[in-house]
Order: structure tokens, then C-alpha cells, then sequence
């Protein structure tokens, strides 16, 4: 299933100096290691969050851990429950920043109960595949920038956090009812966060499809099981079950979940092994996604479906 090992580890991250990094939702748990590690290695690193308040106490916290250097971390708002404050963000940015090497999209929800966005849209959806979407096609002009100055072919890289959950969810998307209005029972939840993570899957692919031959090459992945925040939501028994288990579990650190979108982000070999493809701790192809990655068909659909509402809603 797993090919190709890659052995990585934080210390194998490249020097960033001169490195312009969004990570988003990295004021927790594997954002939070991957925002300081890349800021360790000299890149100048934007915690994208919606909570100003959590993000400038994460980047006190890195901070006062590195003492002995001065690390460049600097506040992004945005709140991707709310598109217009993602777009509103990425042009921001824009304005602001000359370039942008990385972007991942880290941040995420977990089996939060059925809600819609002020967008309409159930939350899991919006906050793990839709909003990432927005972010990443409104900075899509700045990174071709990036990548067509920089005269590298594989410096510019997107990272969509996705999950092995992604399996637990439909066979394919359901683009026709993206909110899963009729999925209903015990696995509910799981269904829905599975789907979310389906896309953003489909969605590096397209993305890499798309740009990879302009020097934007793009990745997702799944972090591994890690102890962080994310399991806090579920208020289903499935829920206690999840955060009982995870006490026990042995579960792998935030720093350890970190690595594999550190790999994808910044080793030399994650362009060689896989571009548009969905890889497992640490650095390894993962075939299993092999059906929804192929499926370009359904690929262009969704991008296309994201981009009509990128135009109406935002
Ligand atoms: N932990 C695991 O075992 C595991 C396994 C597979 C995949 N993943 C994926 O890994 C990623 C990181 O998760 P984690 O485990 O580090 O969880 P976490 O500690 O809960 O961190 C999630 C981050 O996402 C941010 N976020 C949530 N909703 C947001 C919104 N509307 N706008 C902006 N930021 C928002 C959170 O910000 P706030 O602090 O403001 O809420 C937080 O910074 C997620 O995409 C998750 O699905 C995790």
C-alpha cells in the first residue's frame, strides 16, 4: 500500500532564509509545530487564524522557546466559516507581500455537529475543503509570480492537510449535495468530515494538474493520528469514545504530526516522488487515494463548481 520510504525529521528541513510561508491554523496543535519549524529555518512564517488573541499567544510561545533567535511570525486574519473574510485576507496579503513560497492549508474541524456557514455551506465542507479553496485560487496569482521569479520549478508548493478519514467517508463526492443534507445516522459526522477531506485530496491534484507546469506543485497528505485539540468537537458517543481512546492511544506528538507537511513542503523529494499526490508519515506514497487523484473527470468539476462560487458568493 505505503511505497517508497523517506526518512525526515525536522532537521532535514531546508534553509528557508528569504521564504515567504502562510500556515493556516497555526496556533494549535500540528500548525503550531509547523509554522515554528519553518520559522526556525529562517523563513518569514504567517499564522493564518481567526482568533488574533490565540495566534499572538502562539507566536509569544515560539517565541520565548527560541530565545537565541529572532524567528519572523506575523498574524494573518481570516476565518474560513466566512469566505468573504478569506478573500478579503489572501488580497490583503497581496497587498502587502512581494512573494509566497508555501501555503498549507493545515487548518481544520473534526465531527462538529451539522451547521451551516453564514455561506451556506455545512461547516466540515467549508472549513476543510471550500474556504482552502478560496485562499489558495485568490493567491494563485502571486505564487505563479513567485514561482516564474524565483527560476525554480519546484520552490512554490501548496499542501493541503487532508486525512486518512478521507476512506471512512462516500466512494466519491457528492457535488450535487455537498452538505450531505440526507446522510444521516451514527457515522454521520464522520461521513461529512471524510468528504471534506476527500476534496481537499481531489483538489491538489487538480490544483498540480493545473499549475505544475508553471512551477506550483502541490501536495496532500495524511499527518498521522496526533494528539491535539481536534477531537474536542464531536459531541456524539463515537465522540467520548474518539477522545477516551486517544488518552490511552499512543498517538503521535504535534512536532511528529508536523513532519510529513514539512516534507511535502520543503524536501527536494517530495516533487520527485509524487506532485498532486497523497502521502502518509512520513514521506511515503499512499495508493490508496489512487481512485479519487486519477478521477480527473470529477476533478475539474469540483474546481470548476468552487470557482462559480468564488465568483457569486465572495
Ligand atoms: N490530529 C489528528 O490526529 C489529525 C489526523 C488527520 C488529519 N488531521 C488534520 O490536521 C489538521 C490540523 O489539525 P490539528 O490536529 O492540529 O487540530 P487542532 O489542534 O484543533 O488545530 C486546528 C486549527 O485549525 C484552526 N481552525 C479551525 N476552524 C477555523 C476557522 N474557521 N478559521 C480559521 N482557523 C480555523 C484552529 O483555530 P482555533 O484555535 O481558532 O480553533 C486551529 O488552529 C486538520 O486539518 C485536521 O483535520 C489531524
Amino acid at each position: 500500500m505505503h511505497s517508497r520510504d523517506a526518512k525526515f525529521s525536522e532537521k532535514d528541513i531546508p534553509d528557508l532564509s528569504g521564504y515567504v510561508v502562510i500556515v493556516t491554523g497555526g496556533n494549535s496543535g500540528i500548525g503550531y509545530e509547523t509554522a515554528q519549524q519553518l520559522a526556525i529555518k529562517n523563513a518569514r512564517v504567517y499564522i493564518a487564524g481567526r482568533s488574533q488573541e490565540r495566534v499572538q499567544e502562539a507566536i509569544r510561545q515560539m517565541s520565548q522557546s527560541n530565545v537565541t533567535k529572532q524567528l519572523d511570525l506575523r498574524f494573518l486574519q481570516l476565518d474560513l466559516q466566512d469566505l468573504k473574510s478569506v478573500r478579503a485576507a489572501a488580497l490583503r496579503f497581496m497587498t502587502e507581500e512581494s512573494r509566497l513560497d508555501i501555503l498549507i492549508n493545515n487548518a481544520g474541524v473534526m465531527t462538529v455537529p451539522y451547521k451551516l456557514t453564514v455561506d451556506g455551506f455545512e461547516t466540515q465542507w467549508q472549513v476543510n475543503y471550500l474556504a482552502p479553496h478560496v485562499l489558495t485560487s485568490t493567491l494563485m496569482p502571486l505564487l505563479l509570480k513567485t514561482a516564474s521569479s524565483s527560476g525554480s520549478s519546484d520552490r512554490v508548493r501548496v499542501v493541503n492537510v487532508s486525512s486518512d478519514a478521507a476512506f471512512f467517508g462516500p466512494k466519491t463526492l457528492l457535488l450535487d449535495d455537498v452538505n450531505m443534507t440526507e446522510t444521516k445516522g451514527v457515522m454521520e459526522l464522520w461521513q461529512r468530515y471524510g468528504h471534506s477531506k476527500q476534496a481537499s485530496i481531489r483538489d491538489a491534484k487538480e490544483l498540480n494538474d493545473r499549475y505544475g507546469s508553471q512551477g506550483v506543485t502541490a501536495y496532500s497528505l495524511h499527518p498521522g493520528i496526533v494528539r491535539s485539540n481536534l477531537q474536542r468537537h464531536d459531541p456524539t458517543v463515537i465522540g467520548s469514545v474518539v477522545r477516551t481512546l486517544m488518552k490511552f492511544a499512543a498517538g503521535s506528538t504535534p512536532l511528529e504530526g508536523a513532519l510529513n507537511s514539512l516534507f511535502c513542503a520543503t524536501s527536494p523529494k517530495a516533487p520527485i516522488m509524487g506532485q498532486g499526490q497523497y502521502f502518509v508519515p512520513v514521506g511515503k506514497l499512499d495508493s490508496r487515494a489512487a481512485n479519487w487523484i486519477n478521477d480527473s473527470k470529477t476533478n475539474k468539476k469540483l474546481w470548476q463548481q468552487s470557482e462559480d462560487l468564488i465568483k457569486r458568493l465572495v
